[in-house]
């Protein structure tokens, strides 16, 4: 019998495997031990998504607030952890930083970004792509948007990674987790309080000035949403950027195609993300006993939406285990659907875009040195922590 936990996984292994016998043997998987379900076929992830009454975001949409046993949710709240109505006020303050304009107008300075990271790297032949490049130009895009001084950025990527960092077989957070979270909270605290004083352009200063309901945003609120951005903004494109370069190098014929045509790289990007998404699953909560392919689901249960498995599910993609560049892959649930879907997805594409086409101009032929590869230990987010290349120099 098939058998599926994500603490004792951590996702530095190959999950498509497991996946594909979730969906032939138990699409409504139960574990029973943990007490969780998940599920592994794309029309029950998709409707899901799409039906937040039955499955709602309170609760928290990590993993680690299953562990705990009555729902003991996240000190900071976020709105990915709210349902509507509070959840559609704060998003629609929010989403005017995210508008078609202003994600455009954010290009040339992410190029800008890309072209300081590239470099400092091009002269010197040898990189790791994930600490020299990917890992900190969406740090940036994310600081910029909230006025987090340059001199402050690396140390909370720090905290930001240490956030993440899950410890094999262990369910819940870990210390040093705790520890970074706890450093990140004070951090915001002051960075609130100092835009409450001097405000600026930036979205912090916005947000403490928007009225949701009729009423002020609380300190907690907006810090909430800053843990939200870290967090949303920050590792998932991180983990793109590696995993594309990655995946091309695994498929030279999909490689070359990029190499010779930059019009390929939005294809390249959807295709990473649809094969091997950074955000693996998304947890909701139960809101009413129903049944779903047989299996009784019970209000107050906890439910894995796999959107790593619905994105292979073969119901849906032909030859779902080959990458290829030119699929269509708009049926892909990377990026989430309905109330929740990804309110940085227009940014995350561009960033990813940007860098990929700086990247294919400044050092095109990249090679992974595969020993030296490492992957991020964590229960919903997979993508690597290192990743060596090598190149000729100019
Ligand atoms: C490859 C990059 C990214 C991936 C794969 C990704 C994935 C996702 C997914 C799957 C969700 C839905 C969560 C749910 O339904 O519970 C989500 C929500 C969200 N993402 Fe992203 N994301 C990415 C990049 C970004 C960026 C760059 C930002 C902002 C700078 C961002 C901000 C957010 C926010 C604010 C939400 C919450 C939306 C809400 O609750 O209404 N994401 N993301």
């Amino acid at each position: 019998m098939v058998e599926f936990s994500p603490f004792a996984y951590a996702f530095h292994e190959d999950p498509y495997p497991i996946y594909e016998s979730l969906r032939r043997e138990a699409p409504v998987y139960r574990n029973a031990e943990l007490g969780f379900c998940a599920l592994a076929r794309h029309d029950d992830v998709l409707a899901a998504f799409k039906d937040w009454e039955t499955y709602s975001n309170k609760g928290g949409v990590a993993l680690e607030q299953l562990a705990a046993a009555d729902g003991d949710v996240t000190p900071f709240l976020s709105m990915l952890g709210m349902d509507p109505p509070r959840h559609d006020a704060i998003r629609a303050i929010v989403s005017r930083a995210f508008t078609p304009r202003r994600v455009t107008r954010m290009e040339p300075r992410i190029r800008e970004l890309a072209h300081h990271y590239l470099d400092r790297m091009a002269p010197k032949g040898q990189a790791d792509f994930v600490a020299d490049f990917a890992g900190k130009l969406p740090m940036d895009v994310v600081s910029e948007m909230l006025g987090v001084p340059s001199a402050d950025r690396d140390e909370l990527r720090t905290w930001a990674d240490l956030v993440l960092h899950r410890e094999e077989g262990v369910e819940g957070l870990p210390a040093g987790a705790m520890q970074a979270a706890g450093k990140l909270y004070a951090y915001y605290v002051e960075l609130v309080a100092d835009r409450r004083k001097r405000p600026g352009e930036d979205l912090v200063s916005a947000l403490l000035v928007a009225e949701v309901e009729g009423e002020r945003l609380q300190d907690p609120d907006v810090i909430g949403f800053l843990f939200l951005m870290i967090v949303a903004g920050n590792e998932t494109t991180t983990k793109l950027l590696a995993n594309a370069l990655y995946w091309a190098q695994q498929n030279p014929a999909q490689r070359d195609k990029v190499r010779h045509d930059p019009a390929a790289i939005p294809g390249w990007i959807e295709e990473t993300l649809r094969y091997d998404n950074s955000t693996q699953l998304l947890a909701r909560t139960v809101t009413r006993d129903h049944e779903l392919r047989g299996e009784k689901l019970r209000e107050g249960e906890k439910v894995l939406l796999l959107v790593g498995s619905a994105n292979r599910d073969e119901e849906v993609w032909e030859r779902p285990t080959e990458y290829d560049i030119e699929r269509d892959t708009s049926q892909s649930l990377a990026f989430g659907r309905g109330t929740h879907f990804c309110l940085g997805a227009s940014l995350a594409r561009l960033e990813a875009r940007v860098s990929l086409e700086e990247l294919r101009l400044r050092i095109p032929e990249p090679e992974i040195r595969e020993e030296g590869l490492a992957r991020v230990h964590s229960t919903n987010v997979r993508g690597f922590a290192a990743m060596p290349i090598e190149f000729p120099t100019a």
